[in-house]
């Protein structure tokens, strides 16, 4: 087991200030300070035991965001919403030195003429301070930024093949395509990366290019938390019992920040396309199947998002019948300990030489790069198998 006492990576969070930002930071710390329970975390379960995993104390948190508010308020807020419990400790002191390692980056290329330039450059320093500033080793580069629609501009320079040829096009860009710009500061400064949202990122084949160049181990992309989780564990039932889905409906609320992002049409459209398109490779059908995912902005919610699918199948004789199921999770306490997961087993892939797309890491992912596989099981499968830690029925 690794123990590694110093504190030698950095955990570098895209919306640090967020509300999947701020419970990761906060949450580390009181994973660290030790004696909290370790449900939901992945990494800690019964399969990952012997695996050479970094001890939670070599990681430090610091990040950007765009706007300032005090980790304190966020925490505060997370507590009086239950999306924390009670008895959470709000430590001051500690807040405020992760507040301080936080860049704010709202002015990043404003009124620039070559704002996506002018971006990168200041991405790649406030990474290069981090890093410096704090003697870390290595930086991994998570991000947590909201849903962005993407424009035109970005639409076309996401198809370039290599990284030359979207950094040659990068200066003629009116608007700053912040996943793409962020994917790539990481990666030129030699960080690994995890895109834990649906904006674009190391799945374009120019910034999959630059991580190989670089020779950086990236994952990504959308975390893989809720309803699509769900579905990737029932659609594979219908396939095994040669039962033929007619029609599978998902219909989300929610109203957290997150939702309130995808309430813009073009957010809520990357994010509808990345949640539908597992089930067709589950249940390797073609023409017939009919699915819809629609999401709306519900702010009475909170953060506790609602799911509610209509599954319509067929069986023996083609008697149809039908089966229903609603989701209420809450998204923020779903995501965070993925994060943390997903930093460790990021880390131990890094330090073990691998670099490139990470498909071991699939079964977090709605878009898994690289992954053709959304079976949650077989994910799941994949990750034991990569790491060579003893299988368990975890579901
Ligand atoms: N919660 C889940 O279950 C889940 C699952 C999959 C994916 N995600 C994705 O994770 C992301 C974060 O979710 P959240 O609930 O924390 O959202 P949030 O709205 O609470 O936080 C997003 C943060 O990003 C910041 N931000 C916006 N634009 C930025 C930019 N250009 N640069 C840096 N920071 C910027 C915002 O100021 C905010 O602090 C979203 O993209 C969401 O779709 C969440």
């Amino acid at each position: 087991v690794n123990t590694n006492g110093n504190r030698r990576v950095g955990v570098w969070v895209i919306g640090a200030r967020g509300s999947i930002g701020a419970a990761a930071a906060a949450s580390h710390w009181l994973i660290e300070r030790g004696g909290t329970p370790m449900t939901g975390l992945v990494t800690e379960s019964l399969p990952f035991r012997g695996v050479d995993l970094l001890q939670w104390n070599g990681l430090l948190f610091g990040g950007c965001d765009v706007v300032d508010t005090p980790l304190i308020d966020k925490i505060r807020a997370h507590i009086d919403e239950g999306i924390l419990p009670r008895s959470f400790p709000v430590d001051a002191k500690v807040l405020r030195a992760i507040d301080s390692r936080i860049t704010n980056l709202a002015g990043a290329g404003g009124g620039s003429a070559t704002p996506a330039m002018t971006a990168l450059a200041a991405v790649r320093q406030a990474i290069r301070s981090f890093r410096e500033d704090n003697g870390l080793e290595r930086v991994i580069v998570v991000n947590c930024s909201s849903t962005l629609a993407q424009s035109a501009e970005e639409r076309s320079i996401s198809k370039s093949p290599s990284w030359p040829r979207m950094l040659a096009r990068l200066p003629r860009l009116r608007s700053i395509p912040w996943g793409i710009v962020y994917a790539a500061a990481a990666l030129e400064e030699q960080c690994a990366f995890i895109n834990f949202t649906p904006n674009s990122g190391t799945d374009l084949p120019a910034l999959a290019d630059l991580a190989r160049r670089q020779g950086m181990p990236h994952a990504g992309r959308d975390g893989k938390t809720g309803e699509t989780l769900v579905k990737s564990v029932l659609a594979p039932l219908f396939s095994a019992r040669a039962m033929h889905v007619l029609a599978w409906q998902g219909y989300n609320m929610l109203g957290n920040g997150d939702g309130h992002a995808l309430s813009d049409p073009g957010a809520r459209a990357l994010k509808i396309k990345s949640k539908d398109q597992q089930l067709r490779a589950i249940l390797g059908q073609n023409g017939d199947l009919h699915t819809q995912v629609s999401i709306d902005y519900v702010p009475s919610l909170g953060d506790w998002k609602t799911a509610w699918d209509f599954i319509h199948f067929e069986g023996f004789l083609g008697v149809r019948m039908a089966m229903q199921f609603t989701w209420q999770g809450c998204d923020t306490v779903l995501a965070t300990p993925l994060i943390l997961d997903l930093v460790r087993l990021v880390e131990l892939a890094w330090r073990r030489g691998e670099s490139g797309e990470l498909r071991h890491l699939c079964s977090f992912f709605k878009s898994p790069i690289g992954c053709e596989e959304h079976d949650f099981r077989k994910q799941l499968d994949h990750l034991y198998n990569h790491l060579g830690a003893p299988h368990s029925s975890t579901m």
